[in-house]
């Protein structure tokens, strides 16, 4: 399968000339605040001026033409809303597009939570990206699905059923919108690299789940770019195994499956950028596409360090060099926008550490050691 390259998809994207106006527009004003900076300093000696001067991590994303995104919700403050649209080129719903929020039951859809996420990022000149179709987990899947299989006299019948009218509803509705989709969430075991026994679409349809999701996907919006979005597979050789695998086996059948998304949950253990290279290498040699899509590297892991925020900083350098070493990872994504918004502080295998601090901004949304590293990675 052909894909584009990191580089010719940004072009395709945002049109060379738009691109390079773009690139103007950023050096011209970057360097009227370095003018705005020298005056305001030489009356002045509040660092806080500085902020003014850096480049902004969107500017920094589009130099290195690399996607940055934030996972968001409409129920942001002004001020995180104003950050959100402004330092990142990417956005992902963090729940607005889960069967859950869009169907409350069978049948009765409101779209009107995500239609209004993808408004302002479109409104922003933001890519999206759809997450996710398909989650056995947590709140992925609207408990009225469990019910209406328990009175099925033919459960697989009947999921394939709500399976198939909810991705036409979903993806078709947002067709050519949503740049990428998620169509498959978690779909091995946590610890292993073999499906969850857990996970009822498996439980009822077998393999072939991901065949008829990525298959009627593609058919309700054939520009969108699909993804399986797997967790905890950077530090489990065995499960990133299984997951190429699972990968190769749909391309082998000539299923519509355009990258692999690693979620890039470290709260158990800190990255390792040659293994992420590594594994984000082997996704491009199967000719994929790969995003990190929920970045979040919790503060208590270096607390032993004199300085907890700078291993932070030096952590996210780490993924994102990763990512920036293997031409077709187009992108990574923050799994919030600050440390006040985490969902680490309430998953059950994170809480105990809250405060988790995990982000690129703090809690009053001064930007952090990492977004300062990350932004000097981009721009290397
Ligand atoms: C999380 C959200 O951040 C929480 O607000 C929600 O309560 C539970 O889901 N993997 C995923 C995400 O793919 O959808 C999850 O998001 C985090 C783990």
């Amino acid at each position: 399968m052909e894909v584009a390259t990191r580089h010719t998809r940004w072009s395709l994207l945002s049109g060379g000339y738009v691109a390079d106006m773009k690139r103007i527009l950023a050096d011209l004003s970057r360097n009227g605040a370095i003018l705005l900076l020298l005056l305001l300093t030489a009356c002045s000696d509040d660092s806080d001026q500085q902020l003014d001067a850096r480049t902004s991590l969107a500017d920094a994303a589009r130099q290195a033409e690399l996607q940055v995104g934030v996972a968001f919700g409409n129920n942001a403050s002004a001020g995180r809303r104003t950050l959100a649209a402004s330092e990142f080129t990417s956005i992902t719903p963090e729940n607005a597009m889960k069967w859950p929020s869009l169907a409350a039951a069978p049948g009765a859809y409101d779209f009107s939570d995500a239609d209004q996420l993808v408004d302002f990022a479109l409104s922003n000149g933001q890519r999206i990206r759809g997450h996710t179709l398909f989650w056995h987990r947590s709140n992925g899947l609207p408990s009225w699905v469990r019910d209406e299989l328990e009175e099925a006299s033919d459960p697989a019948a009947r999921l394939r059923e709500l399976m198939v009218d909810h991705t036409a509803r979903v993806v078709g509705r947002y067709a050519g919108r949503i740049a990428q989709w998620d169509v498959i969430n978690e779909p091995l075991a946590l610890v292993s690299g073999a499906f969850d026994p857990e996970n009822i679409f498996y439980e009822l349809l077998g393999e072939e789940y991901l065949d008829m999701a990525l298959l009627e996907a593609h058919a309700a919006d054939p520009s969108a770019e699909l993804f399986i979005n797997e967790t905890f597979t950077e530090f489990q050789a065995e499960k990133f195994d299984g997951l190429l695998a699972l990968a190769q086996r749909l391309l082998d059948r000539g299923i519509p499956l355009h990258g692999i998304g690693l979620q890039g949950h470290f709260f158990l253990r800190a990255p390792d950028e040659t293994i992420l290279r590594d594994q984000l290498q082997r996704i491009a040699d199967m000719g994929l596409l790969s995003e990190i899509t929920e970045l979040d590297i919790p503060l208590p892991l270096f607390s032993e360090r004199a300085e907890p925020l700078e291993g932070q900083a030096q952590a996210y350098a780490d993924v994102f060099d990763a990512c920036l070493a293997v031409d077709l990872c187009t992108g990574i994504t923050t799994w919030g926008l600050d440390d006040a918004n985490t969902w680490l502080d309430s998953f059950v295998l994170s809480a105990g550490n809250a405060p988790n601090r995990p982000l690129l901004f703090d809690q009053e949304l001064n930007a952090k050691p990492a977004y300062d590293s990350v932004v000097e990675a981009l721009l290397r």
